[in-house]
């Protein structure tokens, strides 16, 4: 079928081009044409979506069956999509587990748990705003995603990432002394070919897609980064008051750790519907071994997208976190 990735050429999208043409699909992307092409095969379509009228004007006569779109940033992007592709048999929306009104911290019960209906312009609530005015015009064929830790191979949010360089280059490393607290992750390329397969199969209705509750914990993913990277780095448990007060940001300078208030029910994620759809569920040591194969090759990456900084924690803080341990 004719399938339109909104997005695709960087991580999470780049993975549904690849599934697509895996299943025999008509793949055409639409980007602005800054972060790179799609695979020869691929038809690539130009223009800004949060300008209106491009969008129809990119695709001319070539008109979708199928829609997965990973780009969606702004309530303009989600309208001018409405407008033009309200006809298409199955359209699978990236939205994230930020819609709930409640997450963080959580936890989420089920999908049916509040989303924000505020119009501030924040991440959460411009994804619960793109989904409902997506929804209106597709009604069951629309399903909304709502991911949480996407990770592996071209992930250039760089969290994972970021722990994988740090723990390779070896030594004292400092942790949170948190290091049981819950992790559920997804890898991008199980999500991507199950975004593929709920269009074509029309799947509607909001899936809290991420993996299971007890999937791993943050000592467990750190222990694996160790691992597949072949280091002898010693993990260094520094206390959660010391990380804070020494303006130790959760999430952003150590990637992955939250407070233990947050840390408490941010992971209790039910996933029940996305099991049931068949969102699969790869071995976390698989994700992490790919994304460190792709890592080693990948050179500079790009600036974390949507003008994100870059995550981590610099060697100097580091040091000076470790002193006292
Ligand atoms: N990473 C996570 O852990 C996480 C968690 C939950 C949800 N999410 C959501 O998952 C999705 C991740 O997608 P991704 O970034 O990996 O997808 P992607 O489709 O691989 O990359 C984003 C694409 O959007 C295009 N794009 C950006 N701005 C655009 C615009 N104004 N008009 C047209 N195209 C535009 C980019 O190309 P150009 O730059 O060339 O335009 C790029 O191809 C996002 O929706 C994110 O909110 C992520």
């Amino acid at each position: 079928m004719r399938l339109l990735v909104l997005g695709g050429t960087l991580f999470l999208g780049r993975h549904v081009v690849a599934a697509a043409l895996a299943r025999g699909h008509d793949v055409a992307t639409f980007t602005r044409g800054v972060t790179g092409s799609p695979p020869d095969g691929v038809r690539a379509l130009h223009g800004d979506r949060d300008d209106p009228g491009v969008l129809p004007a990119a695709l001319g006569e070539w008109r979708p069956e199928l829609v997965v779109d990973t780009s969606c940033q702004s309530r303009a992007a989600a309208r001018h999509a409405a407008a033009v592709l309200g006809d298409v048999r199955g359209y699978a929306f990236v939205s994230s587990l930020n819609a709930y009104r409640n997450w963080p911290p959580g936890p989420v019960r089920s999908e049916d748990d509040p989303v924000w209906q505020t119009d501030d312009d924040e991440y959460g609530p411009i994804k619960a705003a793109a989904e409902r005015e997506l929804g209106a015009v597709l009604g069951d064929r629309f399903l909304t995603a709502r991911a949480g830790l996407i990770v592996g191979p071209h992930d250039t949010v760089d969290r994972l990432g970021w722990w994988l360089r740090r723990i390779a280059r070896g030594g004292r490393v400092a942790v949170p002394d948190a290091l049981e607290q819950p992790l559920a992750v997804v890898d991008a390329r199980d999500l991507a070919g199950w975004l593929v397969e709920m269009a074509e199969r029309g799947v509607g209705g909001p899936v809290t897609a991420t993996g299971p509750v007890g999937m791993t914990t943050l000592g467990g993913l750190l222990a694996v980064c160790r691992e597949v990277t072949g280091s002898d780095a010693a993990l260094v448990p520094v206390p959660e008051e010391e990380l804070l007060a020494a303006g130790v940001e959760p999430w952003q300078d150590l990637p992955l750790w939250l407070p233990q208030d947050v840390a408490a029910t941010a992971w209790a994620v039910d996933t029940t519907r996305a099991r049931r759809l068949g969102l699969p569920v790869r071995p976390v040591r698989e994700s992490v071994a790919d994304t460190w194969a792709w890592l080693r090759d990948a050179g500079e990456l790009p600036a974390p997208p949507h003008g994100r900084p870059r995550p981590g924690l610099d060697p100097g803080r580091e040091a000076r976190l470790l002193a006292g341990h």
